[in-house]
């Protein structure tokens, strides 16, 4: 620790972080429901790199320093639990990797690392491109599409491939509706007090829930059911989980129930995200044709025309900049929440058992120090050596630590090979006058979806 630090801590001690100096009622805690983003950045921009918001019953710190992410999600991560949300996740997610804690947390790490090993991740990269390609071949120059929804319906066919083995492009429309209603209802409530009543409550919202959920559980008992009928290893996540042994804990394997929560979780965590990521990046893309050209060249070049498979992906660099500046501007995953188990020293304060501690990306990823000119599109912030300048938590879009996404490899894979084989073909346009803005729920999506015309490329074509 600094000298400065100390001089600080020595006149601050038990003194509180600045920020809003009366407890936020609970209308104001709406208005952070409607408008997230603009309140968490004027928090950054107001209060510095720890902002402290009394907020109804909780007090919520902002840490906007990276070292300060670093000692949460990595150094110090016993002292946090996933906190708030958590109860309320485990009605859809029960105890997968996502929500669990602890003891139960490593174990099922420990068995589903696996499934996720660099290897097998590699085998699923032919998946990814054989259905980029075949829903590529659906589009017709001159159509209006939503890109969002193009995006999820390609992503969860791909978790399900992947995952199942299973061809569920068919029921990705009323899969995809099912998924949408429980994030949204999982918002509902969320920064009101009393947030987990409601949700015993027999609110709309609380019953299309509990419909949506059967709807989901009843596909993936299905799925698991079948599987472990005909007992072979299909090369998939799922025959992955189930043969999956515990040999450095208990010996044993998943439960039924451990393998619904399980796949219920990378089903959830494993399209969304990656679908919300492409499709700012068609959007980024539309709006700087520069980019789009240098990424259209290097597609051009290092495919000559043919599918993209894993062993291309290093000769797609400037394809995988674009997804991390995209990652950048429009974090899929825009915020994470840790509950303090006991208090901590941060930057001269002592912030007491029990706070909320939020790691905004969103807010960390637009800061002029480690972005300057932080809203320009700007693919060339991620070459090697300006990744290097900058600070590690400067920029997590898939958090960090040992509860880092399980599923970042597969996200970056995924990202480029889709990118690179639409962009193949197609190149895509903004509707004039269609409205963008974010709409942060659970995750960070287009908030009236982003209706795009369907253009072709004059070469490139595969
Ligand atoms: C662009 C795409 C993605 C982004 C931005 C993303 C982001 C994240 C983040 C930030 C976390 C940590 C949350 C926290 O610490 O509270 C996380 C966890 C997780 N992600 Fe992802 N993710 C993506 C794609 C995926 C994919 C493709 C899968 C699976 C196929 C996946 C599965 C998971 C799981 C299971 C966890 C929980 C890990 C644990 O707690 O041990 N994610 N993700």
């Amino acid at each position: 620790m600094t000298n400065a630090t100390n001089d600080r801590r020595a006149t601050t001690e038990g003194i509180h972080p600045p920020g809003p100096r009366r407890r936020v009622p609970a209308l104001d805690a709406l208005r952070m429901g409607r408008d997230r983003l603009a309140f968490l950045t004027m928090l950054r921009t107001q209060y510095g790199d720890i902002a402290r918001v009394p907020l109804g019953a909780e007090t919520l710190y902002l840490f906007s320093d990276p070292e300060l992410v670093r000692d949460v999600l990595v150094t110090n991560h016993r002292n946090f639990h996933k906190g708030r949300g958590l109860e309320r996740a485990k009605t859809l997610l029960g105890d997968g990797l996502l929500t669990s804690e602890g003891e139960l947390h490593l174990r099922q790490r420990r068995l589903a690392q696996p499934a996720f090993h660099r290897h097998r991740v590699a085998a699923y990269g032919a998946t990814m491109a054989s259905y980029a390609a075949a829903h590529r071949d659906r589009w017709h120059a001159g159509t209006t599409i939503d890109a969002h929804q193009e995006m999820m319906a390609l992503t969860l066919a791909i978790v399900g491939k992947t995952l199942f083995d299973a061809d569920i492009e068919d029921e990705a429309a009323e899969i995809g509706a099912a998924i949408t209603t429980t994030f949204e209802s999982f918002n509902f409530g969320f920064y009101m007090p009393f947030g987990a009543l409601i949700e015993r409550l027999p609110f709309p919202a609380t019953l299309r829930f509990r419909k949506a959920r059967a709807r989901l559980d009843a596909t993936i008992y299905r799925l698991i059911a079948e599987r472990r009928r005909s007992g072979t290893d299909r090369g998939d996540l799922l025959s992955m989980l189930l043969l999956a042994q515990d040999t450095e804990g208990d010996g044993g394997g998943m439960t039924d129930l451990q393998l619904r929560d399980e796949a219920m979780t990378i089903f959830l965590a494993g399209h969304e995200t990656t679908a919300n990521a492409l499709t700012w990046t068609w959007y980024l893309l539309s709006q700087h044709p520069d980019v789009e050209a240098r990424m259209h060249a290097e597609i051009d070049s290092a495919l000559g025309g043919r599918l993209p498979s894993v062993d291309d992906l290093p000769g797609l660099p400037y394809t995988r900049m674009v997804l991390a500046e995209s990652m950048r501007l429009y974090p899929p995953a825009w915020i994470i929440g840790r509950r303090a188990v006991g208090p901590f020293e941060a930057g001269g304060y002592t912030i007491p058992a029990r706070s909320i501690v939020l790691c905004c990306q969103y807010t960390m990823h637009r800061d002029p120090r480690w972005f300057p000119d932080p809203e320009r599109f700007d693919p060339e912030r991620f070459t090697p050596e300006q990744q290097a300048s900058r600070p590690k938590f400067s920029y997590f879009p898939f958090g960090g630590g040992p509860r880092v996404c399980i599923g970042e490899q597969f996200a970056w894979m995924e990202g480029v090979i889709l990118l690179a084989t639409i962009a193949q073909r197609w190149r895509l346009r903004l509707v004039p006058g269609h409205p963008v803005a974010t709409r942060p729920i659970i995750t960070l999506r287009p908030r009236y979806g982003m209706r795009m015309i369907v253009g072709r490329r004059e070469t490139g074509d595969g």
